[in-house]
């Protein structure tokens, strides 16, 4: 039978949070018995039962499922390393400052990787009023079905976010950061994914 979650993995993990099988057992509401079986491979957990489980020894259901941990090395975060990660379900933007696991509607989302523009999603900006950055994509569609999803402004210290909506502009605006403004600009594509420029 294909197991969904090794034995040597909920030992591990239960022991790793110093709790004992009866201790595990009472949180999920089952028998230390029954947290003994799946410990000598002798039962597996209910599949409903995973996400409690995954809960009570402070792992994701991925890290459950695959019995690697994932740490987060990066302690001194640097905002211009951010990561995104867009829920291709619900449209959710997430923004993390390091290495993360990211799930949204029941699925492991991976952090977006930009591409350099292309001729689609160019990227322009132009300084206005002498303290704004003005940035647009203004060649790309904003049509409900092919539309610049959000514009980001990010320096070592700040990320900016402007969502964007269908119908409306692909632009935003921006306080410049700093004496030059030196940064990335992120745009965000529903269909294309996400494009950066150095400026
Ligand atoms: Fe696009």
């Amino acid at each position: 039978m294909n197991q969904y979650v090794s034995a040597a993995t909920i030992k591990m993990l239960r022991e790793k949070k110093k709790l004992t099988q009866a201790q595990l057992a009472e949180i999920l509401h089952v028998s230390d018995k029954t947290v003994s079986k799946w410990e000598t491979a002798k039962g597996l957990p209910d599949i409903k039962l995973l996400e409690p489980l995954a809960k009570a020894l402070h792992v994701s259901v991925v890290e459950l499922m695959t019995g690697e941990c994932i740490t987060n090395h990066n302690k001194t975060s640097n905002i211009l390393r951010s990561q995104l990660y867009v829920c291709p379900i619900c449209g959710n933007i997430i923004h993390a400052t390091g290495q993360a696991m990211i799930s949204c509607c029941g699925i492991t989302l991976p952090p977006l990787v930009p591409d350099s523009c292309d001729t689609e999603h160019t990227i322009t900006c132009e300084i206005v009023d002498e303290t704004d950055l003005y940035v647009t994509v203004k060649d790309h569609s904003m049509s409900k079905m092919h539309f610049i999803s959000f514009i980001a402004y990010v320096t070592t210290d700040r990320f900016e976010i402007v969502k964007l909506y269908p119908e409306s502009e692909a632009q935003a605006r921006f306080a410049i950061r700093g004496r030059n403004g030196h940064g990335i600009l992120l745009s965000y594509c529903n269909h294309h994914g996400l494009f950066m420029k150095k400026i």
